[in-house]
């Protein structure tokens, strides 16, 4: 059922003419409007721009955690306006991995527990997810920190564990919310070299400032006027 999901003739996001609109009590802001936006499988790609233009929102629809108002959002060639909740969620712990800006942790869980809550909510069992989860962690240098509660880590742990958990999945779409503002220099290193490893391998997009990763990417953007321009590297 979920292999449905999947159309082997266009495999790539394509987003048409999307408009967002929020309501701030009385007053509406149009904060995308009327945006496209296409990328290929496997390609790389980077959204930067001023805070509050709208690159988080955009990530957020793309993976579809938020409905648009007008336009459509077509994934594999699926569009995620025409699913119900419940196919969303589906298409999400299927396809997509999210690092959010703030990291998103479950704070009762430990940190191998939060790491391991995609794998129980997909209930899948085709691989094992178990050393799959281990070895990421040890790639992040989590592997001391399994039992940990995410207010007993650092920022960077924190940040480290959100990857992980974004990563144990596998999954064919990344979704990551600038993963290395206000992180140490190693955390840094580490997401980066990780991002390297996954570039060609998976669809990323990642919101950032940061300008060691723009080397990256196969195509950069910044939201103006709820739409997006291409980003020129100087
Ligand atoms: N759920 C929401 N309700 C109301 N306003 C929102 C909501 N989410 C985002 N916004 C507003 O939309 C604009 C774009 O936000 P965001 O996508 O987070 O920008 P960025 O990630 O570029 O900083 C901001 O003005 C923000 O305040
Ligand atoms: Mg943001």
């Amino acid at each position: 059922m979920v292999s449905n999901f999947r159309n082997e003739i266009s495999n790539m996001i394509d987003v048409s003419s999307v408009t967002k609109v929020f309501k701030v009590g009385k007053v509406n802001i149009t904060v995308l409007d009327k945006l496209d936006f296409r990328c290929q499988e496997n390609e790389f790609t980077i959204f930067t721009g001023p805070s509050g233009s709208g690159k988080s929102t955009i990530l957020s629809i793309i993976g579809g955690l938020t409905r648009v108002d007008e336009g459509s959002v077509n994934i594999f060639n699926n569009k995620l306006e025409k699913m119900s909740e419940e196919m969303l969620a589906l298409f999400r712990s299927t396809y997509v991995g999210f690092v959010f800006q703030t990291g998103h942790l479950i704070n009762s869980l430990t940190v191998f527990e939060n790491v391991m809550l995609p794998v129980e909510l997909s209930q899948r069992d085709d691989t094992n997810f178990d050393e799959r989860a281990w070895d990421l962690l040890k790639e992040f240098r989590l592997e001391d920190r399994a039992d940990s509660l995410p207010v007993m880590i650092s920022g960077g742990e924190y940040q480290r564990t959100a990857f992980v958990r974004a990563l144990v999945l596998d999954p064919d779409i990344l979704l990551i919310d600038e993963p290395t503002s206000n992180q140490d220099s190693q955390t840094t290193e580490t997401i980066i070299n990780k991002l390297r490893k996954l570039k060609s391998q998976r669809t990323i997009i990642v919101v950032t400032h940061d300008r060691e990763i723009f080397p990256l990417a196969n195509n950069i953007y910044y939201p103006v006027n709820g739409k997006l321009s291409p980003f020129k590297v100087e």
